[in-house]
């Protein structure tokens, strides 16, 4: 894209996110009882880069159809996303999440229990309210969204236990936990746009790509971000012991010394947060930190392809994803 492109579709999807930020506010407005949504208002207001609805938005727009039916749908994989992350906070017992505390923090597990399951109903009254797709066929995508979502962060529990973790268990959990919900949210776009089921299943093999390098990325930035608005502990993961790529790589690398030392962080026996720099630099020894980089590189290319064997016009869709790709926080 041209630099003049580049710069109208920042300003498109700047346009898109205030959309999409007002509809869920909107959404949650007159809601009663305050003892449930308060926690569901601070968290829709929290901010977030809401990558996923508008990956929505700009797929079905390959197909020719606009955000006037895109946007319940939108909404819905935004909201999903949202349930996912204030469970996924108690599972990781995160303090912080987009630089405010964390809901189960702030109120308490029971309320956050609650505050995703509404956010999950909520996504499904969306689906309901979408004016484009076969209803039935979106109903599929959207239960496959959530089963595969649930079925990785089941894999996620345990996998930091596993000694001989190879990278392929780690793909095989990402591709439910992060891919579940890129698949389905450019797979939703090409049903509202009743794209032929080549084009469906080309967009769901980009959203599992997209799923790869978002989370292995997000794993990386997790040690290394250092922009403030990553918004999340540094180095959380290494003191959660979690069974991250950088973890996994760096297990498969390590010898002698150093092997004992990753053999050592697990779920329940994780690193101080003085221990954290030390662990960086033995795995930007071992090349895991470059190894990390090349795979979102080559995940994010992959999923470029898929796209690029779409009809129609794709060029907003492609930078938008290569923009993903390249995010720091
Ligand atoms: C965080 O997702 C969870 C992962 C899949 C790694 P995002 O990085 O998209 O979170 P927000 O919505 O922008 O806060
Ligand atoms: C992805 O994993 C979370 C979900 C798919 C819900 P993480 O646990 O790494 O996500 P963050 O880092 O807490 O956002
Ligand atoms: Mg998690
Ligand atoms: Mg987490
Ligand atoms: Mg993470």
């Amino acid at each position: 894209m041209g630099r003049q492109q580049d710069t109208d579709l920042e300003v498109k999807l700047e346009r898109l996110r205030a959309e999409i930020n007002s509809g869920l506010s909107d959404l949650v407005k007159h809601h009663q009882p305050s003892e449930l949504y308060d926690s569901v208002r601070y968290v829709l207001s929290g901010g977030g880069k809401r990558v996923r609805p508008v990956l929505l938005v700009l797929s079905a727009e390959v197909f020719g159809v606009g955000i006037r039916h895109t946007m319940p749908l939108a909404l819905a994989v935004e909201l999903i996303h949202n349930f996912s992350l204030v469970h996924d906070d108690i599972m990781d017992h995160a303090d912080s999440r987009r630089g405010r505390k964390t809901v189960h923090v702030l109120w308490n597990i029971d309320t956050a229990i609650l505050c995703g399951d509404v956010l999950l109903a909520l996504a499904a009254e969306c689906i309901g309210r979408a004016t484009s797709g076969d209803p039935a066929q979106l109903t599929r995508a959207f239960g496959r969204m959530i089963r595969e979502l649930c079925e990785g962060q089941a894999l996620d529990m345990v996998i930091g236990n596993s000694q001989n973790l190879t990278t392929g268990d780690y793909l095989h959990m990402v591709d439910g936990k992060t891919g579940g919900l890129l698949s389905a949210s450019l797979e939703m776009g090409g049903i509202a746009g009743k794209a032929d089921p080549d084009s469906c299943l080309a967009l769901r093999e980009a959203g599992k790509f997209i799923g790869r390098a978002f989370q292995i990325n997000d794993d990386l930035l997790d040690l290394v971000a250092d922009d403030q608005r990553w918004g999340k502990v540094q180095g959380g993961d290494l003191m959660e012991g979690k069974g991250t790529y950088l973890l996994t790589e760096a297990r498969q690398r390590a010898t002698g010394e150093d092997a004992t030392f990753f053999a050592g962080i697990y779920p329940g026996s994780g690193l101080t947060e003085e221990e954290i720099p030390k662990a960086q630099a033995r795995m930007e020894a071992l090349g895991v930190l470059d190894a990390a980089r090349e795979h979102v590189h080559s995940y994010t290319h992959q999923a470029l392809d898929r796209i690029r064997s779409l009809s129609g016009n794709t060029t907003e869709l492609h930078a938008l994803i290569q923009e993903i790709g390249s995010r720091i926080y």
